[in-house]
């Protein structure tokens, strides 16, 4: 039996495989991964190896503080707490307290009950397009997929912004239509008796595909919630870490504060760490309201990958380079927009950008797919995103290069043409 059927036999069915041919990588260096036959492919999409699959240094920390010592957390250990220190002076805001876990969905779980703890209400308001994680609590936010039972009735899904179909039907009025959706849902979590404890949203709207939002988008809304007295959760594991470029955090971005700030994925280059930031009086109304323990959450090698994570960013100037090699992406990607009338919107913002697919005003969702498939057969790997899967999503880890983004774009083009031919 092969790789892919022992897969299925062990794992299930419907663990998910990208591309028509899966893709077994054995080896990454950098922006590249190698399958068993030595071929190299630009990786595109992978934002968990943020600084670069397999760098010297996240690997060194880790090998040497698993040789040292790797104990639960009830032991007092240094890395831990000058890693919270570290990473809470990223943040402003009185953002200044942390627990570490292992899983972005872990973190939201936490948030989620912080917001409960401190407003004494159970709603929570997600968009009716996002994904935020898979543990019970949190798996009711998932929009595209019904829990069992249905939607828990303390939850509410409000209409996602969109470049191509905004809510409201202008990208000019979508910042107050978006949060005329939030009132909606806020009056029918009160009617219902929930109350409203949180709005949880990832600030780049990355599940949602990432359209581009002004400066100041969510004010509206969340002055609805905070009047209802409800906190604002925001989900920072896609756009966190610098990889938007211009800033460190997608909240700081759009100009808003968050009560509670989630991270993940990029935190510590692919080893499991997650984390919660928020002030002193939400941590401590948490821990109030609910027992709280994590065997794993913060043990010292995690704090070393993490720590090690964060200084190659500072050492290496990556958000800085998300910012200039993104930005040249984008150029390079709206010319080839000029060549291809598919390519009816071309967005983004550092090294998280893409372009949306559009054939005859419908949705390109086919044909987004077999051009991502033609680009993995010539060696670039990304994905699709969006509502109707019809964007091209690029992610790729921190260090990607102009001369990367060039093979990028040249593959793109010759993988359309291929198949707009084959149509
Ligand atoms: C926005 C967002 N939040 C949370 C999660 C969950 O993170 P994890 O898979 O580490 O539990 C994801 C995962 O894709 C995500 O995209």
């Amino acid at each position: 039996m092969n790789l892919i059927e022992r897969r299925k036999q062990v794992l299930g069915r419907h663990v998910t495989t990208f591309y028509d041919d899966p893709f077994a990588p054995v080896r990454g260096d950098g922006v590249w991964l190698y399958d068993a036959d030595g071929k190299r492919y630009l990786d595109c999409y992978n934002n968990v190896p943020h600084v670069g699959h397999c760098h010297p240094k996240v690997v060194k920390a880790i090998a040497d503080q698993a040789a040292t010592l790797n104990v639960h957390t009830r032991y007092v250990h240094e890395g831990v707490v000058a890693y919270g220190e570290k990473l809470a002076s990223k943040f402003k805001h009185d953002l200044s307290t942390m627990i570490m876990v292992n899983s972005g969905s872990e973190a939201n779980d936490i948030a989620l009950r912080m917001a409960q703890a401190v407003s004494g209400n159970t709603g929570v308001i997600g968009t009716d397009n996002t994904y935020h994680g898979n543990t019970a609590s949190v798996s009711q936010l998932n929009a595209t997929k019904v829990p069992v039972g249905g939607y828990a009735d303390h939850v509410r899904q409000v209409p996602s912004p969109d470049n191509l179909h905004p809510v409201g039907g202008t990208r000019a009025g979508q910042a107050q239509a978006f949060a005329a959706g939030v009132e909606v849902a806020i009056a029918e979590l009160q009617a219902a008796g929930h109350g409203v404890s949180a709005l949880i949203i990832c600030p780049y709207f990355a599940n949602e595909g990432f359209p581009t939002l002004e400066r100041g988008f969510m004010d509206q809304a969340i002055a609805c919630v905070r009047r209802a007295g409800g906190l604002i959760i925001a989900d920072e594991v896609q756009p966190g870490f610098g990889r938007i470029g211009s800033h460190w955090w997608g909240h700081e971005k759009l100009g808003f504060v968050p009560d509670i700030v989630t991270l993940g994925k990029p935190m510590a280059n692919g080893h499991p760490v997650a984390a919660v930031i928020t002030r002193h009086d939400v941590l401590e109304a948490f821990q109030d309201a609910f027992k709280y323990f994590n065997t794993f959450g913060g043990n010292p090698v995690s704090a070393a990958a993490a720590m090690a994570t964060m200084n190659v960013i500072e050492d290496e100037s990556l958000v800085e380079n998300a910012c200039v090699v993104g930005a040249y992406a984008l150029k390079e990607l709206s010319s080839l927009a000029d060549k291809h009338e598919l390519l009816a919107d071309v967005r983004g913002s550092g090294l998280f950008f893409g372009a949306e697919l559009v054939c005859d005003g419908k949705p390109a969702t086919d044909i987004c797919l077999k051009v991502v498939n033609e680009m993995r057969r010539n060696g670039v790997l990304l994905s699709t995103v969006g509502r109707f899967e019809n964007a091209l999503k690029v992610r790729p880890p921190c260090v990607f290069s102009k001369e990367n983004v060039d093979q990028l774009v040249d593959v793109m083009d010759h993988a359309i043409a291929q198949v707009l031919a084959d149509e």
